[in-house]
């Protein structure tokens, strides 16, 4: 079988009234990404020769986060019909199968979408597939109205749920919104769709009846409803975050990462744990993260954009920030934070650190309490601190400032100038001692409280 040519539109024009947000819907983050980029992500593995975005007027930002995809605009929200119609210009002499998406329904897999292109490319050829499921609670969702007397899976029609009879809300099998249609008749069809019903829009979904009653095929495929689920409000977008985080957690535990508690493991759509990591409880991974094999990360730690090399400890209560890269057998302890900062092998900061804008050397130790005092009000400078490097705790290293190898800093010291390889800075007040004056001086205010009573 030759293989079918493929173009795709993902609607995003929706308002998302019902999310009461001042965002498009569109760019409300799952798994720290936005929905449609979850969509994209699987149309992607597909390989479309054009795909179009539909989106609203001053959706700029959507636009910026969806680019190179070109995007079309749908001045007024009049419906999925004819927001799908805006893509014509977009699609235009093409020939083939029009996958059509919304950007709302994120968790669909490639796996599915594939079935839909086979299912288009079977023997019988139906001109249009709709991907129908049968949720839990079918509330909301377009009803896919069977062919009666029809082989199984022929579609007759679909009807919203605000225009269904009580007999036709009682069915079970809703639209997904997913569709595979012939480009050779999807924006023919398009054009005459009216916009008599409930919501007063032009229905995408009014296609399948208009292909029916000129002798087209139009079949179901169905999916499973975990991937299905539609994203119009809030709490359903808290729903489709659980699933997929139980997704992801599936994922890291069959590439071999221990989770102790996977329901308190938040995990990105990109993060990489390796094989034998250890993650304990109560663990937060933004986007961009990648953890190497044996390293552990203990509870409760926010970990993004950084890499934690193998064998690494981090935690708990540690905080790794965008450009934190931890080296092989590194120790990051509790309430130390590092951002854009590279921390060298088998180097140590256990307690109460910020370590920001460094670069710290193999083995270097940093005790408790040491800040990187990087930004001036103005501009963030560099701290390095050589490799074997001791620093004592308590200490300020006011950058642009460098320790070189082996030197040590003593604790509580404020370090402004280099320090050379294998030397000792201090940089604190003298340490002075008057002998027996503390019972001098309580023998004092003892007199002078007595004096104040009587
Ligand atoms: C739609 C389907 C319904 C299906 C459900 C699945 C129609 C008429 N209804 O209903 O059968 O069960 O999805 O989740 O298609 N959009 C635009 N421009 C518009 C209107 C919508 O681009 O004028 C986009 C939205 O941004 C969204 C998608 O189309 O990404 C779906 O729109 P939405 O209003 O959420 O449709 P539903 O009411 O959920
Ligand atoms: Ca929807």
């Amino acid at each position: 079988m030759a293989k079918q040519r493929l173009a795709a539109v993902v609607l995003a024009a929706g308002k998302g009234k019902r999310m009461r947000s001042s965002r498009p819907k569109a760019l409300h983050a799952l798994a720290g990404r936005p929905l449609i980029g979850h969509v994209l992500a699987s149309l992607a593995t597909l390989r479309p020769e054009r795909s179009v975005v539909v989106i609203g007027p001053g959706m700029g930002e959507l636009a910026r986060a969806v680019a190179p995809i070109p995007c079309a605009i749908q001045r007024i929200p009049l419906g999925t019909g004819h927001a799908t119609a805006q893509a014509a210009r977009a699609l235009a002499g093409f020939a083939g199968t029009i996958l059509v998406l919304y950007a709302d329904t994120p968790l669909i897999e490639v796996a599915t979408l594939s079935r839909m292109l086979a299912r288009r490319a079977a023997p019988d050829r139906p001109s249009v597939v709709v991907l129908g499921f049968r949720p839990a609670d079918p509330t909301g969702y377009g009803r896919l109205i069977e062919e009666t007397g029809g082989p199984p899976g022929a579609l007759a029609r679909i009807v919203e749920e605000t225009d269904a009879t009580d007999d036709e809300r009682a069915i079970g099998l809703c639209n997904s919104g997913v569709m595979a249609v012939d480009a050779a008749h999807l924006f023919r069809l398009l054009r005459q769709v009216g916009r008599d019903n409930a919501k007063g829009e032009q229905y995408l979904t009014d296609i399948v009846a208009l292909a029916r009653a000129e002798g087209l095929g139009c079949a179901i495929e169905e999916g499973a409803a975990e991937e299905l689920l539609g994203i119009n409000s809030r709490a359903e977008l808290a729903r489709a975050e659980a699933a997929m985080q139980g997704r992801l957690r599936e994922r890291a535990m069959e590439a071999g990462a221990t989770l102790v508690d996977p329901a308190t493991t938040y995990l990105s759509w990109d993060t990489r744990l390796g094989p034998d990591t250890v993650v304990g409880p109560c663990n937060f991974f933004g986007p961009g993260v990648v953890v190497e094999a044996g390293a552990e990360i203990r509870p409760f730690c926010h970990i993004e954009g950084a890499r934690v090399g193998a064998g690494a400890v981090i935690g708990p209560f540690a905080r790794l920030r965008p450009g934190a890269r931890i080296g092989a057998g590194a120790h990051i302890g509790n309430f130390v934070e590092v951002k854009q900062a590279r921390i060298g092998k088998g180097a140590k900061a256990n307690h109460l650190t910020y370590i920001g804008d460094a670069s710290v050397g193999e083995a270097a130790n940093i005790g408790a309490g040491t800040i990187t005092c990087n930004y001036d009000g103005f501009a963030k400078h560099l701290t390095r601190i050589g490799a074997r490097s001791f620093i004592g705790s308590n200490t300020a290293l006011v950058a642009p400032v460098k320790v070189g190898a082996g030197a040590v800093v003593g604790a509580g010291s404020v370090i402004v100038r280099n320090v050379g390889a294998d030397s000792i800075a201090v940089a604190r007040g003298e340490q002075t001692e008057r002998k027996g004056a503390a019972r001098a001086l309580r023998r004092r205010y003892k007199a002078r409280a007595a004096k104040r009573k009587g």
